[in-house]
């Protein structure tokens, strides 16, 4: 077992910028918690490859965060969650958590009818991991999934309220909406911020469900539980958020800064594939 301070930095990861959704929740909710964020631009994305690519940049990505002697780990991105949670998560003598848990369990709770709804990457829904989280929890819950592989690109080109967005996701979403559905998981880091276009779409008597919430809410408690938890008041040497990527640190410094509460100053670009 690591030694662990708990004034270590809680290392967050996903296969680009998407993840500063959850980033932005654990800045919210724990304030006093320093981040690592490692976005994988250069292999960015990981929706449409394949289950041992993905654990293979997972465990270079967890390798890098632990020479930054992170305490513990999120995986905010879903198809990484989908496909390499529990492999790294045996592999590890720190606390991995990834976002579907936290997203399959709040749907599960919020759905009145039972039938409920998953959008994500092709890897995530192929996967079928939120199905099977949830059914663990209610067996009488009836799923469906619909993969958008063009939101990625559609938010990435910052078109978050445009006609051709509203257009793919009206399509996109009509199979949910014949399903009747009164739960949607917006199950990829880059859902959040199609929230106000999605939400129109499927109605207001559609609960939108973002997983990052939860998970951040799940890492609060578990560094509690594990007595993991930073100080307010602990003493901070350097920066208490550090940003990397694999490629294009300006790109993702623009972006970051965008979303997130306060200004990113740097970014830092480190060769991933030495890890
Ligand atoms: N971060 C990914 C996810 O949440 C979306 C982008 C990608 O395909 O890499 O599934």
């Amino acid at each position: 077992m690591a030694m662990l301070d708990n004034n270590a930095p809680v290392g967050v990861f996903d296969s680009g910028v998407g993840g500063l959704t959850v980033a932005r929740e654990i800045m919210r909710q724990i304030p006093e918690e320093r981040i690592v964020y490692f976005g994988d631009t250069a292999r960015v994305p990981y929706g449409s490859k394949s289950k041992d690519t993905v654990i293979r940049y997972s465990r270079q990505i967890i390798r890098f965060l632990r020479t930054e002697h992170v305490k513990a780990i999120v995986i905010a991105c879903n198809t990484a969650s989908a496909h390499a949670l529990e492999t790294v998560q045996k592999e590890s003598d720190i606390p991995i958590i990834g976002v579907i848990n936290a997203g399959a369990r709040t749907a599960v709770r919020a759905t009145r009818n039972g039938k409920i709804g998953v959008i994500g990457t092709e890897g995530t829904v192929g996967s079928g991991i939120y199905t099977e989280v949830m059914k663990k929890l209610r067996q009488d819950i009836e799923v469906t999934g619909k993969s958008c592989p063009l939101f990625v690109p559609l938010v990435e080109e910052g078109l978050l309220h445009d006609s051709v967005t509203d257009e793919i996701a009206s399509r996109y979403l009509s199979v949910l909406k014949s399903k009747y559905i009164d739960t949607l998981v917006l199950g990829c880091t880059h859902y959040p911020l199609l929230r106000s276009t999605i939400g129109r779409l499927m109605g207001e008597d559609v609960t939108l469900v973002n997983p990052a919430y939860e998970t951040a809410l799940e890492l609060k408690e578990l560094l509690k539980a594990q007595g993991l938890n930073r100080e307010a008041d602990a003493p901070l040497t350097g920066e208490k958020y550090q940003f990397f990527v694999s490629d294009l640190a300006e790109k993702f410094t623009d972006f970051a800064t965008s979303i997130l509460p306060s200004e990113v100053k740097e970014t830092r670009k480190i060769n991933i594939e030495e890890y």
